[in-house]
């Protein structure tokens, strides 16, 4: 008798770099604060559509073209996103995965991130610049989980596989890449403490 599991869902975690992660992560964190203390528009599209938080995604997405810090951030992430893409064995086919977007999110107490997934990017993911004890990490779902209909819950002790979510914990200096149809969340930040992320998309070009 063989039971196999076939069509993974494939999650990336890794620590952005060996050394000096945390000096590299103090002069990101102090360039975050003053793009959200200039980005006027940003605090204003955040208020209509990021309740309680702060995102640069409707004003300054394209950090990875707009200052050196960040475009040192985007080298950094690149050797992981080729990692990734080499065990998803995709075949780009000659052509390469370009980061398109790269924004900012500040999180303090009580924001949350519903459910959402990267549409018209292949890879995305997010590195974690300051992340307070506590602080919510990102929950994965089951993408087959609309699928379901009459299928029975899954046992409270079933293995880690089985699970309809799974939730990575936000680390500081680490950095989480997902293929962008996986539907994620990140819930509600219960501690004081704001937490700062990067985001980005990768697209096929
Ligand atoms: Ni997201």
């Amino acid at each position: 008798m063989a039971i196999q599991a076939w069509f993974p869902t494939l999650i990336y975690s890794a620590t952005l770099q060996r050394r000096s992660w945390r000096r590299f992560n103090a002069e990101l964190l102090k360039e975050c604060y003053q793009l959200r203390d200039v980005d006027t528009a940003g605090r204003r599209w955040s208020k209509a559509n990021y309740p309680g938080g702060y995102t640069s995604y409707g004003s300054l997405d394209k950090l990875h073209q707009f200052s050196s810090t960040f475009v040192e951030l985007e080298r950094k992430i690149a050797g992981h996103v080729r990692a990734f893409v080499r065990r998803l064995e995709m075949d780009l086919q000659g052509r390469k995965l370009r980061m398109t977007d790269c924004w900012l999110n500040f999180m303090p107490r009580q924001t949350a991130h519903g459910l959402h997934l990267h549409p018209l990017s292949v890879i995305s993911g997010t590195y974690y610049v300051r992340t307070p004890t506590g602080c919510p990490g990102l929950k994965f779902e089951d993408p087959r989980l609309s699928r379901f209909m009459a299928a029975p819950p899954k046992r409270a002790d079933c293995r880690s596989e089985n699970r309809r979510y799974v939730s990575y914990r936000a680390e500081a200096g680490k950095v989480l890449l997902f293929e962008s149809w996986l539907r994620h969340e990140v819930t509600l930040n219960p501690v004081s403490g704001e937490r700062v992320s990067i985001s980005f998309n990768y697209d096929w070009v």
